[in-house]
């Protein structure tokens, strides 16, 4: 099978496919909506820090050890234990990843629906057909199963076509789109009245409210999510990477890119909020609070486009279409995970492979879509507020106390001759054994013993 193996076909490539996956509703989504229910700035702040100290080395040990083994994460953790004990460990750690992959595409294919139906019902507006609109922008079963199953199949369709021809050729196409209406709609906004009040509130902190400790455990997971760690995607992105490459730096510039678009957007999103206000929109709740979550995106926002008239449809579509594409070049790396696993451990072509694992997820999305209010929330808080940070700790120890650190070393070093005399080399290793396994152990047990 090794011969088979895709690689990304250059720096670039992987930069584009990397970042695509790290950048999507996380950042243009989740990143906003948090700094606005936690201080503007304050939360940005806290953020940065997490993002940079303890994210970034979690990041780095995930590219390794896939650089290194050349496998999905199954694979790759069987091969850096030493012995029975933590191979098994390994194999459990690996399927844990993978499931928990499996079930964040399970929810993220549903919200990535709602994206689709919301970048139509502008266009189904133009065209007069208002029946359509607002079934496209209620919520429902029928509308959410849908475009769930819309979704779905682009990413599958996307993988099924391998490293270069889906995953590479796909990133590299909508990743600078994506930045581009990033762009223009930040430029846009910052032009209307009310917009200004934004990026006060956005960028001037209040330091007071940045040392609070549910604000520290909810940049932590923000970040950790907005990196895509813990399940093993960052691992098989990685595993495609030449070993020609200097792999800190490319660890580094995804982080980069990644802070720097969550950052961007929410230089769009605040600013839009006040500009919504002015508009006569009410941007804050019964508590004083600014409006976040998913009234800010579908309830919030589509308002201020209404108040725009014929502009307001195309910044809107703009908008919406600028979701799809960041959920998309997201969602194909959640699904990667598994689908890696199939092909190289059971043998089955990537397309075969592709529509197998793709069905058994929109079977699971199908469950949450039929059983909404029980079971949607409870899925996203067991994958992102339980699993995916314990699964970064498992992959931080495997990398710290069980791989072979003279191993460690050697992979570092392929790409990047002098890792040896390099700051990474003298910071990083003590980042993974001790800094990274007790700053999320801390924010673990607060969350578990609440
Ligand atoms: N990072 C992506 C975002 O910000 C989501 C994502 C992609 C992800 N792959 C992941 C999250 C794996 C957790 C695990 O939206």
């Amino acid at each position: 099978m090794a011969g088979a193996r895709g690689e990304f076909s250059s720096r670039l490539g992987f930069i584009l496919a990397a970042s695509g996956s790290a950048v999507g509703l996380g950042n243009i989504w989740g990143f906003p909506t948090q700094a606005a229910s936690n201080g503007g700035a304050a939360f940005l702040l806290m953020y940065l820090l997490m993002a940079f100290m303890l994210a970034y080395p979690a990041l780095m040990a995930e590219l390794i050890i896939g650089r290194h083994a050349k496998a999905n994460i199954v694979t790759a953790l069987r091969q850096v234990s030493s012995n029975v004990l933590t191979r098994f460990i390994g194999t459990l750690t690996g399927f844990a990843g993978i499931i928990t992959a499996s079930l964040i595409l399970a929810f993220y294919g549903i919200v990535a629906g709602w994206m689709i139906a919301f970048a139509g019902a502008p266009l189904a507006t133009v065209v007069g057909a208002d029946v359509v609109a607002s079934w496209l922008t209620g919520f429902g079963h029928t509308r959410n199963l849908v475009f769930m199953l819309i979704f779905m199949l682009l990413t599958c369709l996307i993988i099924s076509g391998g490293v270069r021809q889906g995953i590479e050729k796909w990133s590299s196409r909508l990743m600078p789109m994506l930045l581009i209406i990033l762009v223009g709609l930040i430029a846009y906004v910052l032009t209307l009245p009310g917009a200004m009040q934004g990026v006060k509130v956005y960028l001037l902190p209040d330091f007071g409210r940045s040392f609070n400790f549910q604000l520290i455990v909810n940049a932590l997971g923000q970040a950790f999510f907005s990196l895509s760690l813990g399940v093993g995607t960052m691992l098989i992105y990685g595993s495609y990477i030449s070993k020609k490459e200097n792999i800190a730096s490319l660890g580094r510039a995804i982080t980069l890119i990644d802070i720097g678009i969550a950052v961007l957007a929410g230089m769009l999103i605040i600013p839009a909020m006040y500009v919504a206000q002015h508009n006569g929109v009410q941007i804050f709740d019964a508590t004083g609070n600014l409006i976040a979550e998913d009234t800010l995106i579908f309830a919030v926002l589509p308002a201020l486009f209404d108040t725009m008239g014929g502009t307001g449809v195309v910044i809107g579509f703009a908008f919406f279409v600028l979701m799809t594409i960041a959920a998309l070049t997201s969602s194909i790396s959640m699904l990667e995970a598994p689908v890696s696993y199939v092909n190289e451990v059971h043998g089955l072509s990537r397309r075969a492979s592709a529509f197998l694992v793709s069905t058994l997820i929109t079977v699971i999305s199908t469950i949450i879509v039929f059983n909404f209010g029980d079971l949607f929330v409870l899925v996203i808080t067991l994958t992102t507020r339980y699993a995916q940070p314990f699964l970064g700790l498992m992959l931080c120890l495997f990398v710290g106390w069980i791989w072979h650190r003279n191993q460690v070393l050697t992979e570092i070093k392929a790409g990047f001759e002098q890792a040896e005399q390099s700051w990474f080399w003298r910071i990083w290793p003590i980042y993974i054994r001790y800094v990274c396994p007790v700053a999320i152990l801390t924010v673990f047990a607060q969350k578990v013993l609440g």
